[in-house]
């Protein structure tokens, strides 16, 4: 009796120890699930997802749960749950994006994952370095049609000033000259509805179509519109002397894959991709150095000694002319800096372990480019627009900073981001060419609901803007 009280002691003690250990290997992170089955924390988090998600970091450190609308999204704010994030084989981008995929261009899951790494091949070869300054010279002719439908002088607001800069542009280069509408009532149908369909996306994305009557009214008639052209679209490639356009090898693509019926769909998809983070970029940059007056002066000795006096000629800008206006391309990436997209998404396939916790397979791994890159330890002074920092970032041989991940990093990057830069860079430069410009406002705020996708700016922000002679 006496040996066995020990002994039991002793295998009770080792049980517990043991239960103990696998308790803490399968210990998921800290966890925001509020009280409501199912809503979970949605309502706090629905109200302003980017303060809910930094409120969250500073009570649980770096890594936690946010349990909202049925989802779990584990969040991982440092180094090692970063390197998960994007390196890790458990961790699948596809499944992450199919569902919102499915409601906001009703492409079928089985669809997209079968066509997915197809397309972004194509993606990464027609848009990538070795091809994107090709697109220079009809950016350059397409942005001069648009200023001169902008007059000699005037004051609009300037995201809207931006989005009928770019909205034609850029459906006219990646899809065929001449797409985007020119009437004046179907080209306001296509900016309303367009606006509407991507101010909606992030809960188009979530939420049954028939909730969304508006949101699903706009949809409809965009993809209606690339329905219409489609036939044209295709044709266009086959004219003398045409180079096939972006979206032509994608549907050629989509073609080979015996997928056509689906065609209006994926160009609804890169319509939206190409629209959406551009144009506040745009807003962003134009309106960072314009309430920098050192910084904007210098951008315009810069354009002068490249150019000639400013607004005097018809200019051409080339691959040339943009490496030597390193300011404009470090203050393009400044300001997607400091209004990068509030997060990226991969979906677990199986459980991982980050800094002694076991994320669960099915989660969805979170990270937020927009708080990374309020980090103190990778870019002093975060909050501030130093377009400087850029020096140190290897461009010449495409390298962002280390911790930059507003287009994404690894395998799954934005495939548009030289194309999106191009265009941008060469947006500012011929409106600051041709335009003196001042702000008639105070920078606004960012807009807190934004999770998705580039912050937007909050309320209006007028430019006035005067032709130089
Ligand atoms: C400044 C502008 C832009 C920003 C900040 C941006 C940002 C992003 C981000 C963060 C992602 C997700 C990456 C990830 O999850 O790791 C993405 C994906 C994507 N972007 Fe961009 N983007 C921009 C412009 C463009 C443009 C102009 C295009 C097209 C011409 C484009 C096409 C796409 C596509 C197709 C995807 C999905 C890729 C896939 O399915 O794997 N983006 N972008």
């Amino acid at each position: 009796m006496e040996l066995i009280y020990p002994a039991v002691i002793i295998i009770l003690g080792c049980v517990a120890l043991l239960l103990f250990l696998q308790w803490k290997n399968l210990r998921g992170p800290p966890c925001e699930g509020g009280w409501i089955p199912w809503f979970g924390a949605g309502f706090e988090f629905g109200k302003a997802p980017l303060e809910f998600i930094e409120k969250a970091r500073i009570k649980h450190g770096p890594i936690f749960t946010v349990f909202a609308m049925g989802n779990r999204m584990t969040f991982v704010t440092e180094e090692e749950g970063v390197n998960v994030f994007l390196k890790a084989k458990e961790v699948d981008f596809k499944l992450a994006v199919q569902n919102p995929v499915y409601h906001t261009a009703s492409i079928p899951k089985n669809v997209f994952l079968t066509m997915h790494e197809k397309l972004y091949t194509v993606m990464k070869e027609k848009l990538g370095t070795s091809n994107v300054y090709q697109f220079t010279g009809q950016l350059t002719e397409e942005l001069h049609e648009q200023l001169e439908n902008l007059g000699t002088h005037g004051t609009m607001d300037l995201s809207n000033l931006v989005r009928h800069l770019l909205y034609p542009v850029t459906v006219n280069v990646l899809f065929k000259k001449g797409l985007f509408p020119t009437n004046t009532k179907k080209s306001r149908e296509f900016y309303q509805h367009f606006q509407v369909y991507d101010e909606g996306f992030e809960y188009g994305s979530q939420m049954p179509e028939c909730l969304l009557r508006n949101w699903s009214k706009s949809k409809k008639w965009l993809l209606a519109l690339l329905e219409k052209n489609m036939p044209e679209i295709k044709a266009y490639r086959s004219a003398k002397d045409n180079p096939m356009t972006f979206v032509q090898a994608m549907m050629d693509t989509i073609e080979m894959e015996k997928n056509e019926q689906k065609q209006p769909n994926y160009a609804l998809l890169i319509l939206w991709a190409s629209l959406t983070n551009a144009v506040p970029v745009t807003f962003w940059t134009i309106a960072f150095i314009l309430s920098h007056p050192s910084i904007y002066t210098t951008i315009m000795k810069d354009i002068s000694s490249v150019f000639g006096t400013a607004g005097k000629d018809k200019i051409k800008v080339s691959e040339e002319n943009l490496k030597k206006l390193l300011l404009i391309k470090w203050c393009v990436l400044e300001s997607v800096r400091l209004r990068a997209p509030g997060v990226i998404a991969r979906k677990l396939i199986k459980p991982v372990k980050i800094l002694n916790y076991t994320v669960p397979s099915g989660d969805l791994l979170m990270l937020s480019p927009f708080w990374l890159h309020r980090n103190p330890k990778h870019f002093p002074e975060p909050e501030l627009f130093k377009p400087e920092r850029w020096k140190k970032a290897d461009l010449e041989k495409h390298a962002f900073l280390d911790y930059f991940m507003a287009f994404g990093r690894g395998k799954n990057q934005c495939p548009g981001r030289w194309f999106a830069l191009l265009k941008i860079q060469i947006c500012v430069i011929l409106i600051f060419y041709y335009y003196d410009c001042s702000l008639l406002d105070p920078l606004p705020k960012q807009s807190p609901l934004h999770l998705v996708g580039v912050q937007q700016p909050e309320g209006q922000c007028r430019i006035e803007f005067k032709r130089r002679k």
